[in-house]
């Protein structure tokens, strides 16, 4: 039977909340990926190495998948500071995450403003210490342009720190592989679900709330050309899931949460993609070899996942003490199952 093996696979945005969620999602992440970037928008957002550390003692005693290695962000703040960063540094913290106030789940303690004097100042700290930059790039304009509408400021941010690099996160809008092309410090993590679903994917029949998240899915031609990046492993890009798991009660509401719980099976969905493509053997690429490049990764513990080719299916939920989450594509078929 076909079979492929990826080595190190990495999950470069990935939500893995807290308490008895994160115990009974995280190890959908830590089954398949040697590591992962672990966001900081837990409901006291992780603002200070201590809460850092504590979030990595929480991950480290929740799976048994003990070699998983989990890199931490440090949610940006009004008042974040130099000293607080310098700890960080210190105890291997080297990703920043900012959230403009209000864009997206648990982001009330983002910036209401970017250019501020005191922002400027972190970016000269965060590029002299080393640091990677990554934005959740949208404005509060019209929900299909404010990814665009961002774009702005990532080239600014990029000309005045040229050392600094950023990252767009979960890019969502063609309009911004220009900034890929044209800043050479700007890269960007592309999500499973913006390389494959539309608007109409969401609410082109029913309204699907389990497909909607921050940034919302865009238009045919955004999916096909954020895929064909993906694809074709463009040196510039790196797979970050932004799974993004809510309990079911939550997508349903009034005012739902955004978010898409896609880690179940994710490697098994992308091989198929990549296969039904031809390209997969630009998976390994996508799925590590870039990311260990953008962000200077050295330290992990090898993993090797084996993929067979043999159907498998997505979970079609997953049951916590007091209520479900729906996975990304619950009950639907793959080409490919994990074997080790
Ligand atoms: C994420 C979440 O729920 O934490 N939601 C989402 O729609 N992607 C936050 C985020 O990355 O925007
Ligand atoms: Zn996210």
């Amino acid at each position: 039977m076909k079979e492929i093996v990826l080595k190190d696979p990495l999950d470069m945005h990935l939500h893995l909340r807290e308490g008895e969620m994160l115990k009974n999602i995280i190890e959908y992440t830590t089954s398949q990926f040697a590591g992962a970037v672990v966001m900081p928008n837990l409901n006291i957002p992780i603002t200070t190495t201590e809460l850092a550390l504590q979030y990595r003692e929480e991950i480290a005693s929740g799976s048994k998948y003990k070699r998983f290695k989990p890199f931490l962000t440090l949610y940006i703040t009004e008042s974040m500071n130099e000293e607080e960063l310098k700890h960080a540094r210190s105890k291997g913290v080297k990703i920043l995450k900012l959230y403009p106030k209000g864009a997206t789940t648990n982001s009330q303690d983002g910036l209401n403003e970017i250019f501020t004097p005191h922002m400027l100042k972190i970016c000269q700290i965060a590029q002299d210490m080393g640091f990677i930059l990554s934005i959740h790039g949208e404005t509060n304009g019209f929900s299909l342009d404010r990814e665009y509408e961002f774009g702005k400021i990532f080239a600014k941010l990029a000309q005045d720190f040229p050392k600094l690099k950023i990252i767009i996160e979960h890019m969502s809008d063609h309009r911004s592989i220009e900034l890929l092309e044209t800043y050479p410090n700007i890269y960007a993590t592309l999500t499973l679900h913006h390389i494959t679903m539309t608007l109409d994917d969401m609410l082109g029949g029913g309204l699907k709330a389990h497909r909607f998240c921050k940034p919302i899915l865009k238009t045919p031609k955004d999916r096909d050309m954020l895929l064909d990046l993906a694809i074709n492993a463009h040196p510039k890009v790196s797979f970050g899931s932004d799974s993004a798991p809510h309990l079911e009660k939550n997508k349903l509401k009034d005012n739902a949460s955004a978010g898409i719980f896609s880690a179940p099976m994710i490697l098994c969905a992308l091989a198929t993609l990549f296969e039904k493509h031809n390209k997969l053997e630009n998976l390994q690429a996508f799925i590590s070899d870039n990311a260990k490049k953008i962000y200077n990764i050295n330290d992990l513990d090898p993993k090797e996942v084996r993929l067979q080719k043999k159907h498998c299916w997505v979970p079609s939920q997953i049951k916590l003490i007091q209520n479900n989450i729906i996975p990304f594509n619950a009950g639907s078929l793959l080409e490919w199952t994990q074997i080790i």
